[in-house]
């Protein structure tokens, strides 16, 4: 059976735990698609195409993953790329409530989607973007927390931005 997972989520930046559940989704699917979720935090820190790119660059040498952006209601992106399945990763039983509450939604809203959660890697699971984004801007040590590539455009942006 061929087997299309979406795997939604603001990526912003992009962590060691985002790639930890494409890395796993890939071994489990047959066709990963990562979503990019546009216009959902009007104060994101990169912008999609940006989140688009280095996701990208992270998943190249990953054969059956693409990476896209997507507006507007998840399973009607998931519906137009027939994909049956979301995957989502949950890090701590904190993370449980909204995924159980989205879970329930997002299937009330398409039956035929169902949802995955995978758990986290316990070496990931307290990495969150905004904490990587919070230590960043204060200079500290993000090495664990992210990869190189993510590293270096994080810092470099910052950069610019304390430039202006
Ligand atoms: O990484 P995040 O911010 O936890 O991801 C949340 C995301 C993007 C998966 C969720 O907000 C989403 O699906 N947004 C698209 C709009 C939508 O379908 N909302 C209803 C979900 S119940």
């Amino acid at each position: 059976m061929r087997t299309i997972a979406v795997y939604p989520g603001s990526f912003d930046p992009p962590t060691n735990g985002h790639l930890d559940i494409i890395e796993r989704s890939s071994r489990v699917f047959s066709r990963v698609i990562v979503a990019v979720a546009v216009n959902l935090r009007k104060n994101a820190f990169f912008t999609p195409a940006e989140r688009v790119r280095m996701l990208k660059r992270l998943t190249s040498a990953m054969g059956n993953v693409e990476v896209t952006s997507f507006r507007g209601l998840l399973v009607d992106f998931a519906r137009a790329k027939e994909a049956h399945i979301l995957v989502r990763g949950i890090r701590a039983i904190s993370d449980f409530e909204y995924e159980y509450q989205m879970a329930h939604m997002n299937r009330k809203l398409d039956q035929e989607i169902d949802t995955v959660i995978m758990m986290t890697g316990e070496r990931h699971s307290a990495i969150s973007s905004n904490i990587v984004k919070e230590i960043a801007r204060f200079g500290g040590k993000i090495d664990d927390l992210v990869p190189p590539l993510v590293r270096d455009i994080l810092f470099k942006k910052l950069k610019g931005a304390q430039g202006k």
